[in-house]
């Protein structure tokens, strides 16, 4: 019983041609045409839907769609959330492509839907951008990382009543040395990726979440993904490198709508029955420079740069 994993995200755009170009040439996933809701559909794998893209006045994250096993484990969670006073309302099933779908908020005011049974696509998955295979299956399509002031009511949310597991507990530091540090909640579905669902302890960002991120089957992927970025004009967010928690080796874009998407390849997936949560101190062992560390460093350089002159 349980989530097992992110089966589907909602994204709402103002630019539908963007995404378009962004998903297929640059991602690698493979159009599929428009849902019954209304939506640009694109898949990662067999699934007929992975990127849900909905036009809008706004640009921004929208929706998480967590997928557990069949109709008893659907009326379990839903009864679960309902019971710890989540007000959930019927989704409409047949348009999202699902059999079961209810649809609520979490306390940082995400918006999540709970689904199962998605229809696969007819067709075979290629990559129209060459990626050898996306890693997805029950480990679903890969996590959303949140920014929440409401930190402990939103970890505790996912913990005791979507009942995802605790990974990995640490305080980070972003900023100079001396910034304040920001609690992380790492938590895991019951499929064992290292975490489907991440809060920050931050203020929630207008783009709806902080980034999601997807995994290739092979290293070669990453790279050539990397690439494919910087030809299609695309801003790294984060270079590449290798996480100290997850060991993912990923780097970090801008997504047209404003969020990171994280593009990596070989993370952990752990064993939900034996797991302990963790609290590492560095979140890369090597590389992931931020676009922000690399501005804060140059602005040093030139400001020692100009002192050391005068
Ligand atoms: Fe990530």
């Amino acid at each position: 019983m349980g989530v097992k994993g992110l089966g589907y995200v909602v994204v709402e755009t103002t630019d539908a041609a963007k995404w378009d170009s962004y998903l297929t040439k640059v991602v690698g996933a493979m159009p599929n045409g428009q849902g019954e809701d209304g939506a640009v559909l694109y898949r990662l794998d067999d699934r007929a839907a992975r990127f849900r893209i909905v036009k809008s006045d706004v640009d921004r994250f929208s929706v998480a769609g967590w997928e557990v096993e069949d109709q008893s484990a659907f009326e379990e969670l839903t009864k679960k959330l309902s019971d710890a006073g989540c007000a959930l309302t019927a989704g409409d099933a047949q348009s999202r492509g699902v059999a079961a779908l209810a649809c609520g908020k979490d306390p940082a005011g995400n918006l999540f839907e709970i689904f199962h049974g998605a229809k696969d696509a007819s067709e075979s998955f290629v990559s129209p951008a060459g990626v050898s295979k996306f890693v997805t299956g029950d480990l679903g399509m890969g996590h959303v990382v949140y920014g929440t002031l409401a930190f402990d009511e939103t970890h505790e949310f996912y913990r005791d009543v979507m009942g995802f597991g605790d990974t990995d507990l640490p305080e980070i530091e972003v900023g100079p040395p001396g910034t304040p540090t920001m609690g992380v909640a790492f938590m895991h579905a019951k499929t064992g990726r290292h975490h489907s669902v991440a809060a920050i302890q931050m203020p929630e960002p207008p783009t709806g979440c902080v980034h999601i991120m997807v995994e290739a089957a092979e290293r070669a992927d990453v790279d050539a993904a990397y690439e494919r970025m910087a030809a299609e004009g695309v801003a790294v967010s984060a270079t590449l490198g290798q996480h100290t928690n997850d060991e993912v080796i990923s780097f970090y874009m801008k997504t047209p709508a404003g969020f990171d998407l994280e593009f990596g390849w070989d993370g952990l997936v752990l064993d939900p029955a034996s797991w302990k949560p963790t609290a590492h101190t560095t979140p890369s062992k090597w590389g992931h420079e931020w676009t922000w560390q690399k501005e804060m460093a140059e602005a040093a350089a030139k400001a020692e740069a100009e002192g050391a002159q005068s």
